[in-house]
């Protein structure tokens, strides 16, 4: 497994709607395994592909909390088929908006339909973290990022702080 670099914000690749995947190969199945290890090594709970730059509709999840079994979950085409009209509010953050948080309201509950790492389709259901979680990841195939749930003015400032923060990183370029 290796660890794959993780696009931040602003960057055109995140809003771009990622392509469904054939079928669950082993050149998925190796991205997915990638991209588990890139989340843990970010101290991540969710990772979607288009972060790794990858056009494809592939995510991988871990919610169980500090101490807890470990709970990896990888999904190909996740597609929500069902959503309760309760809504619950979380505080979301992303890898590709790091250290910005904001409170994002999504349905409560979720019905899954996806592939699994076997290529079988499964459907599961999901709320509190995991539902959102589910939901945040799905958003990003989309090329929905979760600024995108909140105020404009709000998402601004957030957009804003994080180039500013790109460009004092970038290396002086040559005129
Ligand atoms: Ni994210």
């Amino acid at each position: 497994m290796a660890q794959l670099p993780i696009i931040t914000a602003p960057d055109p690749r995140l809003k771009i709607k990622a392509r469904p995947v054939p079928a669950v190969d082993d050149k998925i199945r190796r991205l997915m395994d990638d991209m588990l290890d890139t989340m843990y090594g970010a101290i991540g709970v969710g990772l979607a592909a288009p972060q790794v730059g990858q056009s494809s509709r592939v995510i991988v999840l871990d919610v169980a909390r500090e101490g807890e079994k470990p709970q990896p979950l990888k999904l190909a085409n996740p597609e929500i088929i069902w959503h309760s009209e309760e809504l619950m509010t979380g505080n979301e953050g992303c890898l590709s908006l790091p250290e910005h948080y904001a409170e994002v309201t999504r349905p409560a509950a979720i019905r899954l339909r996806y592939l699994d790492y076997q290529n079988e389709i499964r459907e599961m259901e999901a709320s509190g973290l995991l539902g959102m979680c589910l939901q945040h990841e799905i958003d990003h195939l989309d090329g929905i990022l979760f600024v995108d749930h909140i105020s404009a003015l709000k998402r601004g400032m957030i957009l804003r702080k994080l180039a500013k923060a790109k460009r004092s990183r970038a290396p002086a370029t040559a005129a």
